[in-house]
């Protein structure tokens, strides 16, 4: 029977020179999936916000939305990594509040969590570390800083990058994602970094790779960045699908005598 990916494993593939897979699951749909396909780590990510919950960006997730969607992800997972994704509020709100947040998604299933920022973090990804909840950093474009930025954009420095994903590595991180970093700066992290990095829109040379899970598949055409690559067409698959049943059902075409009981 398959058993759980540990950190141990996470690093062992990636010193080993093995790229490791992340993709994002919010429900038992995508989690079995994702766990069947032998992908590394499953990310709850507050990218739920805009997938599962159809707002315009992440910044109304909440505590109780990424526990709930974590519990099930972690339930309907046997070998994945897990990480839940904080959701802005959940760890800007006192150390103490932060570290009993985090642990509540340990509790709801996580094997981790990750928290977007670079050294406004790291003192609580020391203390998280010490309380034994490994602790996935998150730097380049930080979406819940998305009205301080501007927009999706970096809005950082590529010493500061690199000071930043140091500063959380010594902290403890197990690993660290690069959400549009260009690639010679991401490159540059990765070789001097002692945790993996995990890519997106981050060039060819981190340790790894993350997509969201809806995007990757082709479930919003709109939605085209230059980083996605689709893997499939669901949205015209399915919608041709639909149609089909619709047409089937309108001309009496379906349920046949066979589909009865
Ligand atoms: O919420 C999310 O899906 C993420 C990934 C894009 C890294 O943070």
């Amino acid at each position: 029977m398959a058993r759980r990916t540990t950190i141990r494993d996470l690093h062992k593939s990636a010193q080993e020179g093995r790229k490791l897979s992340m993709v994002t699951a919010y429900d038992a749909f995508s989690a079995r999936l994702v766990d069947e396909a032998g992908i590394d780590m499953a990310l709850v990510g507050d990218s739920l916000g805009t997938t599962v919950q159809g707002r315009d960006n992440t910044l109304a997730v909440t505590l109780e939305h990424t526990l709930y969607h974590t519990e099930i992800v972690a339930r309907c997972t046997r070998r994945a990594f897990v990480v839940a994704d904080m959701p802005l509020g959940s760890y800007q709100c006192g150390e103490n509040a932060a570290v009993a947040n985090c642990i509540a998604c340990i509790k709801a299933g996580a094997q981790g969590v990750k928290l977007e920022g670079g050294a406004r973090v790291t003192r609580l990804v020391q203390r998280l570390t010490e309380a034994g909840v490994p602790v996935m950093g998150h730097l380049g474009f930080t979406p819940q800083s998305i009205h301080a930025t501007s927009g999706p954009r970096l809005n950082k420095a590529a010493e500061t990058l690199l000071a930043d994903a140091r500063a959380l590595a010594a902290a403890g991180a197990f690993a660290l994602v690069l959400e549009m970093v260009p690639a010679a700066v991401a490159r540059e992290i990765t070789a001097a970094c002692p945790v993996p990095t995990i890519g997106i829109g981050a060039g060819p040379h981190c340790a790894g790779q993350v997509l969201v899970f809806f995007d990757m598949l082709g479930y919003s055409p709109e939605f085209s960045p230059k980083f996605l690559k689709r893997y499939m067409q669901f949205h015209e698959q399915a919608l041709a699908a639909l149609n089909q049943y619709r047409s089937e059902v309108e001309a009496g075409k379906f349920p046949g005598e066979e589909h009865s009981y």
